[in-house]
């Protein structure tokens, strides 16, 4: 939600900005913005548009300089346009601020500034903080920013320049990211996400909530806002940029569902012990952050073995892994589990204790409602775990213990390799309770593991079907209403099918337990209505029911497309479309059904010319409420 970017050092700051802002377009990406202090000037170039368009104004203009700002819209307040889209200057045109988050007191503020004479130019929030720094500034930008945030209440990483203060930037961080990279030669950057740094320097400070950092060629130094210095560990970036790029392929979505046999493979490298037969999670070993006294014994292990109920709070498709994780959870180890949205969670008397363990999942490690659940959890005592594929994210940080997802950088805004590697892990914690509870013999666990190490090539079976699935969404690429249905394992797939196809190509489409269509969709089915339906053999009792489902549909002229286990020749009798995937165990299906429906949503919106790593309105990380 929003990228920033900065750099203060010796080279010119432009490119680096540029490049970074590039980077960081996943996070928003309707208007972009620039600030450089040259020669004692300070320029800001700003435009409606993307990063592009960005580069044109930049090189009509000759911006050049050594220190500098840069951000990429994701609006919040205010259109898309020019004049709303960061940097915003002061009145005196001196300061400039880029922002991502939400100054929840902006409309009392704008009042409060305006009856003192101050103009504004646009609909933001984030200008008021220019102005509030303004007010306060005499001859200290420090200073004046701490005392600006002193006033200002929601959620925020900024960062600020100053044309009288030329080698400076002030950055502050309360709920948003923000990463502070150490060059050579007195360089420093500032960054919403490393991937926009790295190329600079593996040296990085995350800063902390309601911390503040001054970057200046000649070192740097963190304060809380009474401006009591703060010691920060510096930490060192393991991952390379390489695995950022498109492999040559049009889009990163197409490039991330492609490497999923890789990352399912990552996922699950060197937590299985095949001699033994035993799972090892790392990071659910060590002892908890934080924990004191007779506590300190505790592991994220320990404390999921004996917890009385278990809570997962994530959004999107998060959401849809932590549903199958229930399942895993309930059906195989007898654990009563919980799944709420994370942004519900959070408002509501959350009813926690110290035998519950609640997991948060993010991809990013930065969704602002799942960060706060977890946070109002910790608060109420409970033990927190973060399922997490971005390294020394802020949930990652936050969470009492966790594990890691290894799916190296996503970067299409709508996840997909992510996704499996999140149900790959819920089903590693399956297997790694089951074990220490006894409740899956070792003969069982063998099973399961051998049939967990088939999956990535199962998968990349699928994969090669992506013709024959382009095919299928000719036929349906016209269609403005699809209905997903799925049940048991399989109902969160249709949830997540349609979720994928509404993403990206903007069709209507919803997912539903097959069951549930009798409650009301069933109302809409005609022949414009396609509907997705997850049929595989696995559980023939709910095979039954399903192949009954199809028969209704069909009774209604709706077409329907399945997905059907490899071998199954009779559904192809009753389906209009059929695609195919390898059989596995019932509770490892959505790893594989949920690729066709990643192939078919991308397909779709392809051929109907949609955006689709950039989605409308859409963005990658949401660090906003
Ligand atoms: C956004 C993204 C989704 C993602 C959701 C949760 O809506 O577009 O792809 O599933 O946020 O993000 P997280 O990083 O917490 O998994």
């Amino acid at each position: 939600m929003c990228g920033i970017v900065g750099y203060v050092g010796k080279k010119n700051v432009v490119p680096i900005v540029l490049e970074g802002l590039k980077k960081l377009e996943y996070r928003g990406y309707d208007s972009a913005g620039i600030a450089v202090i040259d020669k004692g000037k300070l320029s800001v170039l700003k435009c409606k548009g993307r990063i592009a368009d960005l580069e044109k104004l930049v090189k009509k203009n000759h911006l050049s300089g050594n220190i500098g700002l840069g951000h990429t819209r994701w609006a919040t307040h205010g259109d898309p346009s020019d004049r709303n889209a960061h940097p915003h200057t002061d009145g005196s045109g001196k300061i400039a601020v880029v922002h991502n988050g939400i100054i929840e007191n902006y409309a009392s503020l704008r009042k409060l500034l305006i009856a003192k004479g101050h103009q504004f130019k646009s609909d933001t929030d984030t200008e008021i903080f220019a102005h509030l720094i303004e007010r306060f500034y005499k001859g200290d930008i420090l200073k004046a920013v701490q005392k600006a945030l002193t006033l200002t209440e929601g959620a925020y990483a900024f960062a600020v320049i100053c044309k009288d203060e030329p080698d400076k930037i002030v950055a502050a961080r309360l709920g948003s990211p923000l990463v502070i990279g150490i060059g050579n030669n007195g360089e420093y950057l500032i960054a919403s996400d490393p991937v926009a740094i790295v190329k600079h320097t593996r040296k990085v400070i995350y800063l902390g909530d309601k911390e503040i950092a001054v970057l200046q060629p000649s070192g740097y130094r963190i304060t809380n806002i009474d401006n009591v210095e703060i010691e920060k560990e510096t930490e060192e970036i393991t991952w390379s940029l390489d695995k950022i790029t498109k492999n040559g392929l049009p889009h990163y979505m197409l490039k991330e569902i492609l490497e999923q046999s890789q990352t399912i493979y990552d996922a699950i490298r060197g937590r299985i012990l095949k001699k033994e037969a035993k799972i090892k999670l790392g990071g659910l070993e060590s002892p908890l952050k934080w924990v004191t006294g007779k506590d300190k014994q505790k592991t994220g292990l320990s404390c999921l073995l004996n917890a009385k109920r278990i809570i997962i709070v994530a959004c999107g498709t998060s959401w849809h892994a932590a549903l199958i994780g229930e399942y895993m959870f309930e059906n195989i180890i007898g654990i009563p589990v919980d799944v709420e949205y994370a942004s519900e969670a959070r408002y509501r008397n959350f009813i926690v204790d110290g035998d519950t363990v609640v997991i948060g999942i993010s991809q990013s490690g930065e969704t602002l409602d799942t960060l706060a659940a977890l946070r109002e959890a910790k608060k109420r005592g409970a033990i927190t775990l973060g399922l997490v594929n971005a390294v020394g994210s802020t949930i990652a940080r936050e969470t009492h213990a966790g594990v890691y997802l290894h799916a190296g950088p996503e970067i299409g805004v709508a996840s997909t390799k992510a996704f499996t590697s999140q149900v790959c892990v819920l089903a590693l914690i399956t297997l790694l309770i089951g074990q220490e509870k006894h409740l899956i013999t070792k003969t069982k666990t063998n099973r399961i593991v051998r049939s967990l190490l088939k999956i990535p090539s199962q998968i990349k079976e699928i994969l090669g079907q992506s013709d024959a699935i382009l095919k299928i969404a000719k036929q349906y690429v016209n269609f403005n209403n699809f209905l997903y249905l799925g049940r048991g394992y399989n109902f969160p797939i249709a949830l997540e099918g349609a979720l994928k196809l509404k993403e990206i190509s903007y069709i209507h489409a919803e997912g539903y337990p097959a069951a549930e269509m009798k409650h009301g969709p069933i109302a809409l089915i005609d022949k414009n209505m396609p509907v997705v339906f997850i049929a595989t053999d696995t559980e023939d009792q709910i095979y039954k029911k399903i192949i009954s489902n199809i028969e209704e549909v069909r009774a209604r002229k709706g077409q329907v497309i399945a997905i059907a286990s490899k071998g199954n020749k009779s559904i192809g009798e009753i389906a209009d479309s059929v695609i195919t995937v390898p059989k596995t165990m019932d509770f490892l299906t959505p790893l594989l059904t949920v690729i066709p429906l990643q192939l078919f949503a991308y397909h779709i919106a392809v051929l109907r010319k949609c955006d689709v790593d950039k989605p409308r309105n859409l963005a990658k990380s949401v660090t906003v409420e």
